[in-house]
């Protein structure tokens, strides 16, 4: 198997750190990997807040927190809201893992491929970090809340601007454990 693909099969989840803060050049480093994703029109529309003081990464997930536990479920509710919910309830929630590196990837909210743009962006940068021997997760609870008042309020005095929107955030850091990538099922593809 050639080095990128078995850069693909390599990269999991990581859910714990270790403290080591990432160095300016190591997240720019990532940076420029996420933005040679292909974008939609070459828009390039995607914004990055990148949080690396624990000030910043614990306000948020404050804000987080309480907009999880405030979250409406409605009907069959996703089942992974419905954790990050009860999650929400303990006070010493934690939706990023205490990485040393907390990344939020917004767009412009009237660009029709905002989200698409963004995933492409995550995904070279979480194999650009499981390259350089680093860990990445993505974390889904900054998206899910980012209409609630106290997590704007957050992202706006971050500089996030009132006409964009989250479409990602992601933890990064380096790996405090090695879990198991969980099986793949094999493609359900049709040829025709
Ligand atoms: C759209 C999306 C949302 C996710 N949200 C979360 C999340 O909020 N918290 C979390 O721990 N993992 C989250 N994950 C990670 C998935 O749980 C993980 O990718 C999946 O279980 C497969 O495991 P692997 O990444 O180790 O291959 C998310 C992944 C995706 C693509």
């Amino acid at each position: 198997m050639n080095p990128v693909m078995q850069n693909m099969y390599e990269r999991t989840s990581i859910r714990k750190y270790e403290k080591t803060p990432l160095t300016r050049e190591t997240i720019d480093e990532l940076l420029k990997a996420a933005v040679q994703a292909p974008c939609g029109g070459n828009t390039q529309f995607w914004k990055f807040l990148v949080l690396e003081s624990d000030e910043a990464k614990y306000r948020l997930n404050l804000a987080v927190r309480d907009g999880m536990r405030d979250l409406v479920l409605g009907e069959n509710p996703y089942k992974s809201k419905v954790n990050g919910k009860r999650a929400a309830q303990n006070d010493d929630y934690c939706c990023f893992f205490h990485a040393p590196a907390w990344i939020v990837i917004a767009n412009q909210k009237t660009h029709p491929n905002a989200m698409a743009d963004c995933s492409l962006a995550v995904s070279n940068l979480m194999h650009a970090a499981t390259s350089m021997g680093l860990g990445t997760c993505w974390v889904n609870q900054v998206p899910w809340t980012q209409d609630d008042p106290r997590v704007e309020e957050v992202l706006r005095d971050f500089g996030l601007p009132e006409d964009y929107v989250v479409c990602v955030s992601v933890a990064v850091g380096i790996p405090a454990h090695a879990p198991k990538k969980p099986e793949r099922k094999a493609p359900d593809a049709l040829y025709l």
